[in-house]
């Protein structure tokens, strides 16, 4: 620990080759068509533990992933994801869940997680415990949410202000931001151990839900096709709009 500035010392960053990211970012795309090979248990925990690392909102990681490999379930599982290629042939589906609803027991964890033979800084102790409680519960219909909000109007006039998350749905943004970055981390794991996988929203959100009995409140941001790509299994070349049209430089 640094007396002074009261940080950790941490691991020097590692060499990194930006042309091996490149070649993994450029090499994926969403595959329609898997070959029956399984993903080995081994990447497969790697590749889900890479994507719980990815930046989330007040480290509350508001996500859950559910891995479906049994042929039983995985068919009914394609079958709620409309019967398109990509569920049908992947080897492993993955139900990505965003849990706006488990903030509350995530910031006891982490104050609970904190190493015992480091400090709690108070900082963080405060946040999870006084700041997190207010920021994020809208309390009973919305309508701590709806205080919280004609507050922030008023002292926004002459400062800046969070916005939000003030209401059920901003809520489900917030957890939905944030479950979105690991499903990214995870889709370029896969392609980096030499898998590939393809994002799904076209599914039968009921079903996906009655079917893997998901918690009520949790939200399938993506059903994840995964396993090792086919020769067919790329439908047509990749393009992107003008970067002009899309990137400010301001
Ligand atoms: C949130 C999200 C939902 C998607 N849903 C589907 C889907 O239901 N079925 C499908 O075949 N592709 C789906 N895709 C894949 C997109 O069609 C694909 O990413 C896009 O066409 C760009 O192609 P590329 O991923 O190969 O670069 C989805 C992608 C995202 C990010």
């Amino acid at each position: 620990m640094n007396a002074k500035s009261g940080h950790l010392p941490l691991p020097a960053l590692p060499e990194i080759d930006v042309e091996e990211f490149r070649k993994v970012v450029r090499s994926r795309r969403s595959v329609r068509r898997f070959t029956d090979e399984p993903i080995p248990d081994a990447v497969l925990a790697d590749c889900l533990e890479l994507a719980t690392l990815a930046p989330n909102s007040s480290n509350l990681q508001p996500w859950e992933f559910y891995v479906v490999r049994t042929p039983e379930l995985r068919a009914r599982l394609a079958e709620a994801c409309l019967g398109q290629n990509a569920a049908t042939t992947a080897p492993v589906l993955i139900a990505i869940v965003a849990r706006p609803d488990t903030w509350r027991k995530h910031a006891r964890l982490a104050l609970e997680d904190w190493p015992k033979d480091e400090k709690l800084p108070s900082i963080v102790e405060k946040y999870y415990k006084k700041i997190a409680p207010i920021h994020y519960n809208q309390g009973p219909c919305g309508l701590l949410g709806v205080a919280k909000k004609t507050a922030g109007l008023a002292l926004g006039l002459a400062r800046p202000v969070p916005r939000g998350p003030y209401s059920v749905n901003e809520m489900k943004v917030w957890a939905t931001k944030s479950t979105a970055l690991a499903a990214e981390n995870l889709i370029l794991a896969l392609r980096a151990h030499g898998f590939d996988s393809c994002p799904m929203e076209g599914f039968d959100e009921c079903r996906v839900r009655r079917l893997l009995k998901l918690p009520r409140k949790g939200l399938v941001t993506m059903v994840l096709a995964a396993g090792r790509r086919a020769e067919n299994g790329v439908y047509n070349r990749q393009y992107r709009f003008d970067r002009k049209n899309l990137i400010r430089y301001l």
